[in-house]
């Protein structure tokens, strides 16, 4: 099997903070460097930084569909990886763009390119493949996907939005366009990690995290590698209403979201 990453698997028991099991619990957030953490549906860096030293060498390319404050473009940096980011809203892709540019942990020979531009359109791949091409590069190496939860956090009012889809249906169908669109730049053997949590409306459980699951499933040319549940902390305005939250579950007979998920496909 050719290799997909920098580890070197005879000294591998020097790779101590390498997450090798399915129940991911991390305790502090990285806040290191141009990390900032504020903005409100960002994920936590060690989730890309994980992800790209086990699927990903130095030099290669990452795709990130859903680029909201750049978390992920930082990291390809701090790793020597060229990145690619796509956000829908300027306002935010121009905060990326000066939080990338303030990181001085950086290997000066990557690339980090920020498209701003909706992910469900043919001719964002397009730009995509140009960016590419103008680098010499043909494809990417690794896809990070971390959609809104469909409507629970609104991260604007366009309705090209993916949190102001109409309704679950129409949440998957633009999430599983966005699927489409790349997959063919996606290398062989390499993959594409969809990061999500459900979400709770109309006192039922919406399972968000599997129904996107099916859609990727449903295309043909990706196998599931695992699923990976990871501890979510709450945010402060809900760590102040733990007790209200208490009580609601326990009248409500329903639990708590305390997990997301991060679903791990290989390109066959
Ligand atoms: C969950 S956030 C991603 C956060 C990011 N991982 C971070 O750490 O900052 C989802 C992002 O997708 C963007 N978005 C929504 N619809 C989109 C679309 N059609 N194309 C591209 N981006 C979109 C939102 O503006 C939001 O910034």
């Amino acid at each position: 099997m050719s290799k997909i990453n920098d580890l070197n698997l005879k000294n591998w028991k020097e790779y101590q903070d390498i997450i090798t099991d399915s129940l991911w619990i991390i305790g502090e957030r990285d806040k290191s460097g141009a990390h900032r953490g504020d903005y409100h549906g960002n994920f936590i860096p060690q989730i890309p930084n994980q992800l790209m030293r086990r699927f990903t060498k130095k030099g290669d390319v990452i795709l990130d569909t859903f680029l909201g404050s750049g978390t992920t473009l930082i990291e390809c940096k701090r790793l020597g990886r060229n990145g690619i980011g796509i956000e829908l809203l300027p306002q935010i892709a121009e905060i990326a763009k000066q939080r990338i540019s303030q990181e001085s942990l950086f290997d000066s020979n990557v690339f980090a390119e920020i498209l701003v531009a909706d992910s469900t359109k043919k001719e964002t791949r397009e730009k995509v493949y140009e960016i590419l091409k103008s680098h010499n590069k043909q494809n990417v190496q690794l896809i990070i996907m971390h959609p809104p939860y469909h409507d629970i956090i609104k991260f604007s009012n366009r309705s090209d939005d993916l949190s102001n889809a109409r309704s679950v249906k129409d949440f998957l169908k633009l999430f599983g366009d966005v699927v489409s669109n790349f997959l063919d730049l996606l290398e062989r053997k390499h993959y594409l990690a969809v990061v999500i949590g459900d979400k709770y409306t109309n006192s039922e459980w919406v399972p968000l995290g599997f129904m996107t699951m099916q859609e990727v499933l449903n295309r043909d040319g990706l196998i599931l590698k695992s699923i990976l549940v990871k501890n979510m902390v709450n945010n402060r305005a809900k760590r102040n209403q733990e007790h209200l939250w208490r009580y609601r579950a326990l009248v409500g007979g329903f639990y708590i979201f305390r997990h997301e998920y991060i679903l791990l496909f290989q390109k066959r």
